[in-house]
């Protein structure tokens, strides 16, 4: 059986002074929470999440990092940086950072090795725009993407790693794919992890669904047997909201 994890994802949002007040009030209403719980936040609120996070099941995330060790990219982070900071989790290749900071599947690659290699967990996401879906093109995508994200991984790597299924034309937009959508393209992205690296691999590697995940569409969602979690973005900056989401079983 597959631990549901629901992750937020704050994007550009939060102040450190406003980032502790989300935390501090998200912490009792998660405490019970069944699945794993993430909050991806910008750099400069590591510590104070860190800080406020301490001893309670709320585990720290980033949203994006460079794969190099060390050296001159000015204005980047490394792996050893984000967990020197308490960093567990780290996004990778989502769709903003494909379309506004030029990610290709081919740097996602790389973030991915540099992730597991310095013991992150990557939340590597993937995803298709409208047009493409449009085309009859999002399963050969999908499935593309995934294949060239985990390139130069063990199977033993890739069951550790999460991967979220976000269509580009449901995030931010409150469209949401409907349930079977989501579980089909889902279905794809495990069958692509089980030609790369078998049926074990495929069965264990958690897969989320996100864009426009809320409290009222999250229950239908993750009743669908091939989804394993979500990746929450507006949702995810209101504690009462985020939480409804990880009690999404009530
Ligand atoms: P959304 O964002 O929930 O605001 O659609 C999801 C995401 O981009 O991860």
């Amino acid at each position: 059986m597959r631990k549901p994890i629901i992750a937020g994802n704050w994007k550009m949002n939060k102040t450190p002074c406003e980032a502790k007040e989300l935390v501090e009030s998200l912490k009792p209403l998660v405490c019970d929470a069944q699945c794993d719980v993430v909050v991806c936040v910008p750099a400069v609120n590591f510590a104070a999440v860190a800080e406020a996070a301490q001893g309670s099941n709320i585990r720290l995330g980033a949203q994006n990092m460079h794969w190099k060790e060390s050296g001159a990219y000015t204005g980047e982070l490394s792996a050893a940086m984000l967990r020197a900071s308490g960093v567990e989790y780290v996004i990778l290749g989502h769709s903003e950072r494909r379309q506004y900071f030029a990610e290709t599947d081919e740097t996602v690659n790389l973030k991915t090795l540099a992730a597991v290699a310095a013991g992150l967990t990557p939340i590597v996401c993937v995803g298709e725009t409208r047009a493409q879906r449009e085309a009859g093109y999002t399963d050969a995508l999908v499935a593309y993407q995934t294949r060239i994200a985990l390139t130069g991984l063990t199977g033993e790597q890739v069951e550790k790693i999460v991967i979220a299924y976000e269509p580009v034309w449901a995030i931010g937009t409150g469209l949401t794919a409907t349930d079977e959508q989501a579980n089909e393209t889902i279905g794809v992205i495990r069958r692509a992890v089980a030609d790369a690296f078998g049926e074990t691999v495929a069965a264990n590697i958690r897969i989320q669904y996100g864009g426009s995940m809320n409290p009222k569409n999250a229950h239908g969602l993750m009743m669908q047997p091939e989804i394993d979690g979500g990746l929450i973005g507006g949702a995810s900056l209101k504690a009462a909201d985020f939480a409804q989401v990880v009690h999404f079983e009530r």
